[in-house]
């Protein structure tokens, strides 16, 4: 038979804290008082009585003078009042994890939270807890009691009992969030607690039987009982060897043993040894040697692998294999503003953690992962200095002069001429961005790394740029960005490179200004018209010529046809319709009305639809002759031509720049108004 014994088994630190502390004391001329059993086992307590030690149960237990110590489940405050009032020196063992909650409790109530314990009402811990919000808090035993409760829009913070099973507390956990929108949950389970009750489900999920040891009223030991009946039906429960059930053994090839945080090491060893006598098998080893040899001895800037038990938004409480269990706070475990734990942490991860120190004075190990980090991350930097290889840093803050970044938890500075190779005024857009620097200066006895996304950058642009002028050939396609935007074109980055669209290569039709057509960092697609590798010049056109409307009329429009027209521009010597967009048309005066007009404005106005006839058609050339006459002729009314009249050749009423154009085909008065353009 084996006998499996839970590394976690036995007082865990605030049960050993406050067992001390009265040990301590033994012996003392004062009379010692305990508030409360001092933990919930009968023997240790009788062990106590013995020494003169007297128990307390309220304030009025305590009538004489002398020290009394408060066990680790904490008092409410009255207490700590009138015991000074009783004029008692007060040794407060109260157990560091119930002391947060305390002033968790204490803090938010006072903030305007209702505070929610999830936990026994009846249990001194709940009812100490319950005392540092002023008796206000709500008492959660179960689902059954958070399913009566009424949701609501107030602030709502809820605590645990230390000694909380986590699944109780995820559960009800997850009601409450149903019910109350404005909720913080503070995942108050004792990292000790959480780990104990683990090793005792995965043990009693191998063994043939389970064996619990713990006093009868110690409500951890009753959890524990319970987790491992759910996972092996031969689970005993037992205060002191004297209750060892006379197991059938011999169908047992595995014995799992745990026990309570309250329950002394000579009980278990008793158990032990009663349990090896029981098997008649020697695996050589004592109990002392089992259970020491499974402790695990810790020094100060020792790295170690621990498992995560537990976490909050505050700390993470780690395993180690130690007596006690470790904490890393917050800051010590990342530098990242945005961690949310709940999202990146997984309880039973394995971890590498960096002991800052083995006590810190309340039995706590203090741990920091950021130091293994730190020390992995100097020899991966140092590595990326020394092959130039980018490495990935996540920006932290301004500061003077540039900006600070983090990787691998080492702090890298890039100063302001490094963050880009454009000049950035606001350097507040990098906060918070992840980007690839290059290590530029690694002194790590000075402490001092540089890095620079600028270099990155350069290279990345001079090595498309280079690729950019190999394979440039006219008439090429490349999808570029616009980069800027003028009077007379836009430049678009078509890989490292700019190139000029002209503004008359951007649309078939009549534009205002560029950026009618384009924004900055649209992406488009442009054609090489001509480049220049010396002067490294690149002419880009945009509009295609699919696009083109002539080529579309030249489909649509015949000599002969006739067609509708806008009129879109008066000169003297005739009007513009504009047929489709891009494409428009010249109506000769001598081609509007039957009657002498001395001006097309006389009988058009702009934005006028009419009818004319297509007289040439040469779409090559760009230039279509209309006549309105030949359809439907504008004539002038008697009145108009009385003051027509006075007009005796309208050629006079023609500005001396378009005379001579007077005597030439439609042809070329098209020309003429496209030079005009
Ligand atoms: Fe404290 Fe946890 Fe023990 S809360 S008393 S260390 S079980």
């Amino acid at each position: 038979m084996k006998v499996v014994v839970a590394d976690t088994a036995g007082f865990c630190f605030g049960v050993k804290n406050a067992v001390d502390k009265v040990k301590e004391l033994l012996g003392s001329d004062e009379q010692i008082y305990t508030y409360g059993p001092i933990i919930h086992n009968t023997q240790m307590v009788d062990y106590f009585m013995e020494k003169g030690v007297r128990v307390a149960n309220c304030t009025d237990d305590v009538d004489r003078p002398g020290k009394i110590v408060i066990r680790a489940h904490g008092v409410m405050p009255d207490v700590y009042d009138e015991l000074r009032n009783k004029g008692m020196d007060i040794i407060d063992a109260t157990c560091p994890y119930v002391k947060k909650i305390q002033m968790l409790a204490k803090d938010h109530h006072e903030k305007g939270f209702k505070i929610i314990i999830i936990g026994d009402r009846e249990h001194p811990e709940v009812m100490g807890i319950n005392g540092w919000c002023e008796n206000s808090a709500v008492i959660l035993e179960n689902e059954m009691d958070a399913e009566g409760l009424e949701g609501g829009e107030e602030k709502v913070c809820v605590l645990g009992q230390t000694t909380l099973t986590r699944e109780k507390w995820e559960t009800v956990n997850k009601m409450l969030k149903n019910k109350f929108h404005n909720i913080i949950m503070y995942d108050t389970i004792c990292s000790a607690t959480s780990a104990r009750q683990k090793e005792a489900e995965e043990i009693a999920k191998t063994v043939d039987a389970m064996i619990v040891i713990g006093g009868k009223n110690s409500s951890n030991t009753n959890k524990l009982y319970e987790i491992c009946k759910k996972y092996c039906n031969n689970t005993f429960r037992v205060e002191t060897v004297g209750d060892l059930l006379p197991l059938d053994i011999k169908h047992c090839n595995r014995v799992g043993i745990t026990a309570g945080a309250s329950t002394p090491d000579w009980i278990i060893k008793e158990v032990i040894k009663k349990m090896s006598e029981l098997s008649k098998q020697d695996n050589g080893m004592s109990f002392q040697e089992i259970f020491e040899d499974s402790l695990v001895t810790l020094k100060t800037g020792q790295i170690v692998k621990g498992k995560i038990i537990g976490f909050n938004n505050a700390e993470v409480y780690i395993d180690m294999g130690f007596k006690s269990d470790g904490i890393i706070p917050m800051e010590e475990f990342t530098d990242d503003p945005d961690f949310k734990p709940e999202e990146s942490l997984k309880t039973g991860e394995e971890i590498d953690v960096f002991v800052v120190r083995v006590n810190d004075g309340e039995g706590n190990v203090i741990l920091s992962k950021k130091k293994v980090d730190a020390v992995k991350g100097w020899d991966k930097i140092e590595e990326a200095y020394e092959n130039k290889t980018p490495i990935k840093v996540k920006v932290l803050q301004i500061v003077n002069g540039g900006l600070i970044a983090s990787t691998f938890g080492v702090r890298v500075f890039i100063p302001a001429s490094q963050v880009s190779d454009r000049f950035t005024k606001d350097l507040s857009e990098y906060v918070n961005k992840v980007f690839n620097v290059r290590i530029i200066e690694y002194n790590k006895a000075k402490k001092k790394i540089v890095g620079s996304q600028r270099v990155i950058l350069e290279e990345e642009k001079s090595r498309s740029e280079g690729a950019v002028w190999d394979n440039i050939e006219v008439g090429k396609e490349f999808t570029g960005v616009v980069k800027s935007i003028t009077d007379f074109g836009v430049f678009v980055d078509i890989g490292g490179v700019d190139g000029l669209v002209h503004v008359s290569e951007l649309s078939w039709t009549k534009i205002k200004h560029p950026s009618d057509i384009m924004k900055i960092g649209d992406s488009v697609k442009v054609r090489v018209f001509d480049f220049d590798k010396e002067k490294k010049r690149i002419s880009l056109g945009y509009k295609r010529k699919e696009d083109n409307p002539w080529n579309k009329a030249a489909a649509k429009y015949n000599t002969g046809d006739v067609v509708k027209g806008k009129v879109v521009r008066l000169v003297p010597f005739g009007a513009f319709l504009e047929l489709d967009e891009g494409v428009d048309g010249l109506v000769h005066i001598s081609q509007i009305s039957n009657t002498r007009i001395a001006k097309p404005s006389d009988v058009l106005q702009i934005g006028q639809i009419v009818e004319a006839q297509i007289t040439e058609l040469n779409l090559e050339a760009k230039k279509i002759g209309l006549s309105i006459k030949a359809v439907n002729p504008i004539d002038l009314v008697s009145s108009q031509k009385e003051d027509a009249e006075e007009v005796k050749n309208p050629e006079d009423e023609v500005p001396s720049e378009y005379k001579e154009d007077m005597n030439i085909s439609i042809g070329d008065l098209l020309n003429t108004e496209k030079t005009e353009e």
